[in-house]
C-alpha cells in the first residue's frame, strides 16, 4: 500500500467550493485502491492576510515542502489590494518550489460547446515557463503619481531557465503521436529575450530530430487559436505570453470552468502544486454555481504526476463523459462534483 500526503490550499472566493469537489473525487477515485490519502489544509489567502498580515508564512513554506503534492483552489480577494496575494502567495510559491513547468492542457471534450464556428479536433497542452519573465518583480517606478512618473516591469529569461523549460517541452512533444512543438514568443521587437528562446529552441531541437518544431509570433498565434487551433500539440512559451493563451485556450474548449493545470517541478526537488486555470472569481463566490470540473481535472493532472495513471484516467474518462452527457449546463457545483465523485467510483 502508498500513502499519499497531500496539501490543501482552498484559498480565496470559489476556491474553497472547488476544491472541496475536487477532494470528494479524488477520495471517491482512490476507494478500494490500496493508496490511503492524507490531507492538511493550509488556511491562506485574504482571511490570513485580513487577521495576521500574512501571506505566506516561512514556517509554512517549510511545512509544504513535506507533502507529495498541494492541491490549490484560488487566490485573489477585492478587499485586499491587487498583487498582494497574487504575488505573495501564489507567485512566490510557484518560485520557491521552482514550478518551472506551468502545465496547461486544453482538450475539445465531445458535448462541449465553443464558440468557434469550425474547431475541428482541439488537444494540445501549453507549457508555460514559470519562474521567470516579467513575472519576477524585477522593475521599479520612478516620481510615482506624477506626470513623469516611469514604470518598469523587466522581463527576466536566463539561458538556464529557458534552455530547462524548452527540453521538457520537446520531451512532453516526443511523447505525443503528432510530435510536433510550437514556440511562440515576439522574437521581431523582443530581440534579447526572443533571439535566446530561439536560439535554445534550435540547439535543443537536435536532440529531438523526431519532433516537429514551428514558430509563432504571440500576436499571430492568438490567430490560429481561434481560426485552426488543430494544428496545436505542445506549445512552449513565456510566463506572460502562457498566461494570455491560457485563458484564450480555456475560452475556446468550453470556458475557464473547465481549464486544469498543474505547476510542475519535474525534478522532483519540491512537491508540484494542481489548480483550476481560472482565479477566485468574486463575482460568483459563495453562490454554489463554480463550475468544479477544472479542478477536478486539476487532481487527475495531480495523479498523473504521482504516477497513479490509471485513477488519473478514470478522472479525465469520467468528466468527458458527464460533459457528453449534459454538456456545460447550469448544474450547480456540488451537483457536477457528485455526479463525478459517482462516475469515478462505479
Ligand atoms: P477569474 O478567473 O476569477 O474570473 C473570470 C471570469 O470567469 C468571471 O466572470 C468568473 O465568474 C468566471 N469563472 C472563473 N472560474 C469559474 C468557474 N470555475 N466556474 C464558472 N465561472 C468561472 O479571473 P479575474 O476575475 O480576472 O480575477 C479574480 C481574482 O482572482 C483576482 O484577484 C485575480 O488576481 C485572481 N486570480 C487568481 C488566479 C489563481 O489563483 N490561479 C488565477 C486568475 C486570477
Ligand atoms: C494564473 C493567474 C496568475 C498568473 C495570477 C493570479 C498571478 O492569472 O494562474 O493564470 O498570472 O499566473
Ligand atoms: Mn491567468
Amino acid at each position: 500500500s502508498r500513502s499519499l500526503n497531500l496539501a490543501v490550499i482552498p484559498g480565496d472566493g470559489i476556491g474553497t467550493e472547488v476544491v472541496t469537489e475536487g477532494l470528494k473525487v479524488l477520495d471517491a477515485v482512490l476507494t478500494g485502491t490500496d493508496v490511503k490519502v492524507g490531507s492538511t489544509t493550509y488556511d491562506l489567502g485574504a482571511r490570513r492576510w485580513h487577521a495576521t498580515g500574512e501571506t505566506l508564512p516561512d514556517s509554512v513554506l517549510e511545512e509544504l515542502r513535506g507533502h507529495n503534492a498541494i492541491l490549490l483552489g484560488a487566490v485573489g480577494d477585492p478587499d485586499v489590494p491587487s498583487g498582494v496575494l497574487e504575488r505573495g502567495l501564489l507567485l512566490r510559491l510557484r518560485f520557491e518550489l521552482d514550478h518551472y513547468v506551468n502545465l496547461r492542457p486544453s482538450r475539445l471534450f465531445p458535448g462541449v460547446t465553443t464558440p468557434l464556428a469550425n474547431p475541428g479536433e482541439i488537444d494540445f497542452v501549453v507549457v508555460r515557463e514559470g519562474t521567470e519573465g516579467p513575472y519576477v518583480g524585477n522593475g521599479g517606478a520612478l516620481r510615482v503619481g506624477t506626470p513623469h512618473e516611469v514604470a518598469n516591469e523587466v522581463s527576466v529569461n536566463t539561458a538556464f531557465g529557458v534552455e530547462r523549460v524548452v527540453r521538457d517541452a520537446f520531451a512532453r512533444a516526443q511523447a505525443r503521436p503528432r510530435r510536433k512543438l510550437t514556440y511562440v514568443h515576439k522574437h521581431n521587437v523582443l530581440v534579447h529575450a526572443g533571439h535566446l528562446w530561439r536560439r535554445t529552441v534550435e540547439r535543443v531541437g537536435q536532440e529531438f530530430p523526431e519532433v516537429a518544431v514551428d514558430y509563432l509570433h504571440v500576436d499571430a498565434a492568438t490567430i490560429f487559436f481561434v481560426t485552426d487551433p488543430g494544428r496545436f500539440d505542445v506549445i512552449v512559451t513565456d510566463n506572460l505570453f502562457g498566461d494570455i493563451l491560457t485563458d484564450l485556450a480555456a475560452a475556446i474548449t468550453g470556458g475557464i470552468g473547465l481549464a486544469a493545470s498543474g505547476n510542475v517541478n519535474p525534478d522532483r526537488t519540491a512537491p508540484s502544486m494542481f489548480e483550476p486555470v481560472h482565479g477566485s472569481a468574486p463575482d460568483i463566490a459563495g453562490q454554489g454555481v463554480a463550475d468544479p470540473t477544472a479542478t477536478v481535472l486539476s487532481v487527475s493532472l495531480l495523479l498523473d504526476h504521482l504516477g497513479l495513471t490509471e485513477q488519473a484516467a478514470r478522472i479525465t474518462d469520467a468528466v468527458a463523459a458527464d460533459l457528453g452527457e449534459r454538456g456545460t449546463s447550469t448544474r450547480r457545483t456540488a451537483d457536477i462534483g457528485d455526479a463525478l465523485a459517482a462516475r469515478v467510483t462505479a
